[in-house]
């Protein structure tokens, strides 16, 4: 199968969207994906274990899907939390469309699916879900939750699925070492070969992004 979803906002093949039902959040529901994206015929196995493992997502505020695809963790954030505002962030405008469309489908109007640079930089989040990019590499994903974990409001939480033999363990273990005393990671379920991880801000970090050791790679 291509990577190329991984990549390009502009994934190659035509936009052909095709029907997919799901149950999120509790409910069945009727949905649109495409080629060019990840997992299109249907929720991911890791997608499924975080969406399994995760206690509720705060109920209002901003919550972020880190890596939205065509929008299952989003949606699911959002039908969870209807008052809160769900930023979905995509480097793939398919993948952009794609969550648009089912957010509309499902009378959402709280899910904000948008390329990274246009979250506003004072949007800080109280709960994110992520089943995070891997294959892009272990810098560039080192680079990525940098980008993104500082954004955690004091109190807030990150969920993260990633697959054992894709380097679940030692992400863990550098999110330990480039966030010890401020962020708490921890190891919140294993199962079907895919961890969750636990990233929550126990220190105050909102505001003090500067403030962050420099990385240790
Ligand atoms: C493992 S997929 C998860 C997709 C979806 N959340 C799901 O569960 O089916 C990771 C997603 O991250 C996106 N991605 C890759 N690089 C990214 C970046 N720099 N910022 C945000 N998203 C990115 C990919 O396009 C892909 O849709």
């Amino acid at each position: 199968m291509t990577q190329d979803h991984y990549f390009s906002a502009q994934p190659s093949g035509e936009f052909v969207a095709k029907p997919l039902t799901v149950t999120l959040a509790g409910r069945t529901v009727d949905l649109v994906t495409a080629g060019g994206v990840f997992s299109p015929g249907g929720l991911d196995t890791g997608t499924q274990v975080l969406l399994s493992h995760v206690p509720p997502p705060a109920p209002s505020g901003d919550l972020l899907d880190l890596g939205c695809g065509w929008g299952p963790i989003a949606l699911s954030l959002a039908l969870e939390s209807p008052h809160a505002t769900v930023w979905a962030v995509d480097v793939n405008e398919r993948a952009l469309e794609l969550t648009r469309r089912n957010a509309a489908a499902l009378g959402l109007d709280n899910v904000r699916a948008v390329t990274p640079d246009a979250v506003p930089d004072d949007v800080r989040f109280m709960t994110v879900w992520s089943n995070p990019p891997i294959r892009i590499g272990k810098n560039e994903l080192h680079g990525l939750l940098e980008a993104w974990l500082p954004r955690l409001r004091d109190g807030g939480d990150a969920w993260l699925v990633v697959a054992r033999n894709l380097g679940s363990d030692s992400l863990q273990r550098w999110l330990d070492a480039r966030y010890s005393g401020v962020l708490a990671v921890s190891r919140a379920a294993t199962h079907k070969g895919f961890r969750v991880l636990r990233v929550r801000n126990r220190s105050g970090l909102t505001g003090a992004i500067t403030t962050i050791p420099a990385p240790s790679n």
